[in-house]
């Protein structure tokens, strides 16, 4: 089966690098039957004239699966100031109506929490559904900004949309072992909807939607509070669904506690395809200096793989990666200085 891969810019050469690597070794060894098609999509390549939003989307619509590296180049913006790698990645989210962002917020074998009291693999394990069709972000491309004095984004909030990602969530919570804390399956409607009617509004269409699943324990807060909790107490919560600007802070808040943004990874979900990538930005900062740490796109992959239904391999890819990490493999930003090609190198050689 062939799988759409969009090496992205910065460090997203290197770390996809590292993926279809180990793509290619389940299939050396295993038999795994994915053929990765690369292209060179990214901020560049859409400054550069090579690809236009309408030519990705149409390319991207032939896949059932879609590998993304993070893309973006702080330098390449568009005239109203946003970054121009930004209306690729939301174009796909949109117009392909991938409407469901699922995050883990996961700590991984061998790996620290700054969290002093979370020390044990899997102490912290809940997922982030972040609503990933409407929000604010649903303003991206309009917006309105007059005479330079005054500047409007607005949020839009449906009851079909907010219907299906109260499912997902739903729906999600019913496969998971609950919380770390006590096993419970619970949701968390997360939002302000004390001060906003469009929250107000999200938090009522959850409510409905909650009442058909009695079996999984249905609670509130408000996004504020819900930054508290995920330092304070991470071990109590299983699935959090939320709106899409609070998703996306947020889950970067929950991938600090899980030894940070190199181990967010997520799928983009529609009712028929999935798109998938890590949480965290292109870091041209340390762009091909071979030091990124590849867990996120690799936990990506895996992730990839297990929606597709190639739960086996998703397996082995976790098993080896988390033996590398045990065995002590670790990049600058967890404390090492192991390479990425060392890295990968160390994982493959579990296969
Ligand atoms: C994320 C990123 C994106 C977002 C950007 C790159 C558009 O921060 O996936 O969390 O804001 O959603
Ligand atoms: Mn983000």
């Amino acid at each position: 089966m062939d799988v759409m891969v969009l090496n992205g810019d910065g460090i997203g050469p290197e770390i996809m690098n590292a993926a279809i690597k180990i793509i290619n070794k389940l299939h050396e060894n295993f038999g795994l039957n994915i053929n990765p098609v690369e292209y060179d999509i990214g901020a560049v390549t859409l400054d550069n004239g090579k690809w236009d939003l309408d030519h990705i989307l149409d390319e991207a619509r032939k896949y059932k699966a879609i590998l993304k590296a993070p893309m973006g180049d702080p330098k390449l913006r568009n005239t109203g100031g946003t970054e121009k790698a930004l209306d690729v990645i939301l174009s796909l989210r949109f117009d392909l109506d991938l409407y469901a962002n699922v995050r883990p917020v996961r700590l991984l074998p061998g790996v620290e929490s700054p969290l002093k009291s979370y020390n044990n693999p899997d102490s912290i394990n809940y997922t982030i559904i972040r609503e990933n069709s409407e929000g604010l972000y649903s303003s991206h491309f309009g917006g309105l900004v007059l005479r330079d004095e005054l500047a409007i984004d607005n949020q839009t909030i449906t009851r079909k949309g907010t219907e299906r990602i109260s499912r997902f969530a739903f729906e999600l919570a019913k496969k998971t072992k609950g919380s770390p804390k006590d096993g419970k399956k619970s949701v968390v409607c997360v939002d302000k909807s004390n001060v906003l009617r469009s929250f107000a509004f999200f938090r009522k269409i959850f409510s409905e939607v909650s009442s058909r699943y009695n079996e999984i324990v249905s609670k509130y807060m408000y996004a504020d509070a819900m930054a508290q909790h995920m330092i304070i107490r991470p071990d109590e919560l299983n699935v959090i669904v939320t709106e899409n600007m609070f998703g996306d802070v947020l889950s970067d808040l929950g991938a600090a506690t899980v030894g940070g943004l190199g181990f967010a990874y997520s799928g983009n979900i529609s009712d028929n395809m999935g798109m998938f990538e890590p949480v965290h930005g292109s870091a041209p900062d340390i762009a091909g200096r071979n030091i990124a740490n590849p867990t996120a796109m690799i936990m990506s992959t895996s992730m990839m793989l297990d929606w597709l239904g190639f739960a086996k391999f998703s397996k082995i890819i976790e098993d080896s990666l988390f033996n590398a990490i045990r065995s002590g493999v670790r990049t600058p930003d967890m404390g090492g200085n192991a390479t990425t090609s060392y890295f990968t190198e160390s994982i493959l050689k579990n296969m």
